[in-house]
C-alpha cells in the first residue's frame, strides 16, 4: 500500500508532527508514505514529491513549520474569502490525478485548514480517496474541539504579555497587542487570560472605546496605572469595520492595524501614553508546545487508521479527550466561534477583564 500526504494552507506549529504520525504507524503496516510539496501544486504532473521513510523524520516532532512546504493559493484555492467557495478547474483536477495514478497512491492525507479541506470534499466527490486532518492556529474549526498550533499560538501570546507587562508597569502604560484570529477570537480569549490582559476584543463582541477607557481610568484610579490590552486580528472596529493592509494574490484581504488603531484612540480617551505590538507571524512559527506534538501525533496516527479501514471522506477529530473522525462534510463551512455568553467569556468576565462591552 502506498498513500500520499500534503500540508496546504497556511503553516502551523505541530504539522511536522502529523508527519511524524503518518510515517510512522505507516511503516509499522509496512506501507509507503509520499510526502507531496507545497500543498496541492505538487500533485501537477510531473508531480513534486519524496518518499518518506522513518529516517526522514528523525527529530522532525520538534520543529516548526513544515518539511513538506505548504501553499495558500495556487491552483487549488477553493475558498476566497468567508463563504465563497469557487470550485477547482476539472482540468487542473485531471492533471493532478494523473499524478495519483501514476504513483498508485491508495489514500491521499490532507492537512488543512477549512479552504483546503473544502478542496479535498471536492475531490472526494469525484472520487479521490482523501482523508482531511484539521488544521488552524485559530482553533475555528467546528467539527473538532482542538486543532493542534493553537495551544503554540496561545503560548507565543503569553510569553509576548508577561514581557509587555513588566515595560507597561515600568513606563506606567497601556499596552496594546494585536493577535491572530481571524474570524474567531480564541486565540486573543485564551492568550489573554492566560497573559493576564485587562482588556480583550474579540471578533465576537462588539466594543465601545469609551467603556474601555472609563475602565482605564477606574484602574488609574485605583492606582493600577498600567493596562494590557489584547485585541485580535479580526475584531471590528466600533464603526463596525474591519482593519485591513491589502489583498494577497489569493484575493483573502489581509487582517492587520486594528491594534494602532485601538491604541491611538484609548491614548486620546485617556491621555495615558499608549503604545501597540502586533505579533503577526511570531504565532504561527517556531517549535510547537508538547501538547500540539502529541496531538499532531496522534491525528496523523488516526489517519492512517482511517486510510486502513477505507474510511475515506472523512476528517480526524478531538473531541473529548478522545481523537475520533467526522465527515469531512460535517467539518467544512461550519466555523466555530466563541460564544460571547459561554463559560470562558464568562469566567474572564468573572475576574475583571475587560471584553470592551461594558
Ligand atoms: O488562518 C490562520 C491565520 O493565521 C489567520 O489568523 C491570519 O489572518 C492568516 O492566517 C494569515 O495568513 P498569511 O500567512 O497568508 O498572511
Amino acid at each position: 500500500m502506498r498513500i500520499g500526504i500534503l500540508n496546504s494552507g497556511g503553516d502551523c506549529p505541530g504539522l511536522n508532527a502529523v508527519i511524524h504520525g503518518v510515517v510512522g504507524a505507516a511503516h509499522k503496516l509496512g506501507w509507503e508514505v509520499i510526502g507531496f510539496k507545497d500543498g496541492f501544486e505538487g500533485l501537477l504532473p510531473p508531480g513534486d514529491y519524496r518518499i518518506l521513510t522513518p529516517r526522514d523524520t528523525i527529530g522532525i516532532l520538534k520543529l516548526g513549520g513544515t518539511i513538506l512546504g505548504s501553499t495558500n493559493k495556487g491552483h487549488f484555492a477553493a475558498k476566497i474569502g468567508t463563504g465563497k467557495v469557487a470550485e477547482v478547474p476539472k482540468d487542473i483536477i485531471d492533471s493532478a490525478r494523473q499524478t495519483i495514478d501514476q504513483l498508485n497512491i491508495e489514500a491521499l492525507i490532507i492537512v488543512g485548514g477549512d479552504g483546503s479541506l473544502t478542496t479535498g470534499l471536492q475531490l472526494y466527490h469525484l472520487g479521490w480517496p482523501i482523508i482531511g486532518v484539521p488544521k488552524t492556529i485559530d482553533n475555528d474549526l467546528s467539527a473538532t474541539a482542538m486543532t493542534f498550533g493553537f495551544d503554540s499560538a496561545v503560548t507565543t501570546v503569553v510569553d509576548a504579555l508577561d514581557r509587555l507587562n513588566t515595560t507597561a508597569e515600568s513606563h506606567k502604560r497601556i499596552m496594546v497587542l494585536e493577535v491572530m484570529g481571524r474570524h474567531a477570537g480564541w486565540i486573543a480569549l485564551w492568550g489573554g487570560i492566560a497573559g493576564g490582559a485587562n482588556v480583550i476584543l474579540l471578533p465576537e463582541i462588539a466594543f465601545s472605546l469609551e467603556k474601555i477607557a472609563d475602565f482605564i481610568k477606574k484602574r488609574t484610579a485605583q492606582g493600577q496605572h498600567s493596562t494590557l490590552v489584547v485585541v485580535a486580528e479580526g475584531a471590528k472596529m466600533p464603526d463596525g469595520d474591519l482593519v485591513t493592509l491589502d489583498n494577497n494574490c489569493s484575493g483573502e484581504v489581509r487582517l492587520g492595524g486594528i491594534g494602532e488603531q485601538v491604541a491611538k484612540r484609548l491614548q486620546d480617551l485617556t491621555n495615558k501614553e499608549t503604545r501597540a505590538t502586533t505579533l503577526g507571524h511570531l504565532q504561527r512559527g517556531g517549535a510547537p508546545t508538547a501538547l500540539d506534538r502529541i496531538l499532531g501525533m496522534r491525528f496523523g496516527v488516526m489517519a492512517v487508521n482511517l486510510a486502513k479501514q477505507k474510511a475515506f471522506g472523512r476528517m480526524v477529530s478531538y473531541q473529548a479527550y478522545h481523537v475520533d473522525s467526522v465527515t469531512i462534510e460535517e467539518a467544512v463551512n461550519k466555523l466555530r466561534l466563541v460564544d460571547p455568553e459561554g463559560e470562558v467569556v464568562q469566567a474572564a468576565r468573572a475576574i475583571g477583564i475587560c471584553m470592551g462591552d461594558s
